[in-house]
């Protein structure tokens, strides 16, 4: 399963690159304003940054509502740089644009995907990847890996190379959820990540093993 990071934080994706683990990017307007990231000119100038960090597909949201104007806008994007994948909403014209830019050989993420019936349209359309929200889902009491499990033995059926890209996830086990079902990659926060990594018995465990080193280093030290 790839991992990716969900953020619009230089800094965060930078950490996380560090850690070699990391296979792309996922932005959204929500995430672009978090960092302050306003005007077309600084918005276009931040996704290059972040293609310059990560050597990975970076999903790019378009914020127009229109089959034209997401055209418009999702062409310039990917003129940006080769790792661009162009973020469109699950509406009519979101698909309609993703028809367009898989006949163009421009990458898509269909993004806001809360049913099967969504995601199949997607994969039907040539989505590159499909983001279904497991955490908002899982917020109005409905199961969100569910959705993802429903996904895989859809798109297992019909040999549809979309890719499933979990979305929204909130905490570790979705993570290691998400790979259990066989998503082909989370997007996650940098703290879900990072909290992958946590677990008592290595604290204690590394803990042991360098006192153990360290007493008999002493022990057997020569004499002086
Ligand atoms: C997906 O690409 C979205 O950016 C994201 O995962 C939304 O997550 P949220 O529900 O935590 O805002």
């Amino acid at each position: 399963m790839k991992f990716f990071i969900d953020t619009a934080s230089l800094a965060q994706i930078k950490e996380a690159q560090e850690l070699g683990i990391l296979d792309g990017v996922t932005t959204n307007p929500s995430l672009m304003a978090k960092e302050g990231i306003t005007g077309t000119d600084r918005v276009m100038k931040h996704y290059v940054d972040i293609c310059n960090i990560v050597d990975g597909d970076v999903s790019a949201e378009v914020i127009s509502t229109d089959y034209e104007g997401m055209v418009r806008e999702g062409e310039n994007l990917a003129a940006l740089h080769p790792n661009i994948t162009v973020k469109l909403p699950m509406t009519r014209d979101g698909i309609k644009a993703i028809k367009h830019f898989h006949g163009k050989g421009i990458k898509t993420n269909c993004t806001l995907v809360f049913s099967a019936g969504q995601a199949l349209l997607a994969a039907k359309a040539g989505a590159k990847y499909v983001s279904p929200f497991v955490g908002r889902l899982d917020d109005v009491s409905t199961d969100g890996l569910q959705l993802i499990e429903q996904i895989r033995g859809i798109y297992d059926n019909y040999q549809f190379e979309t890719q499933i890209l979990a979305a929204s996830i909130r905490h570790p086990m979705h993570i290691v959820q998400c790979a259990e079902i066989g998503a082909d990659v989370a997007t996650c926060p940098l703290s879900a990540i990072l909290a992958l990594f946590n677990h008592p018995l290595t604290d204690i465990g590394l803990e042991k093993f360098l006192a153990d080193h360290k007493k008999a280093a002493k022990q057997h030290a020569p004499a002086k």
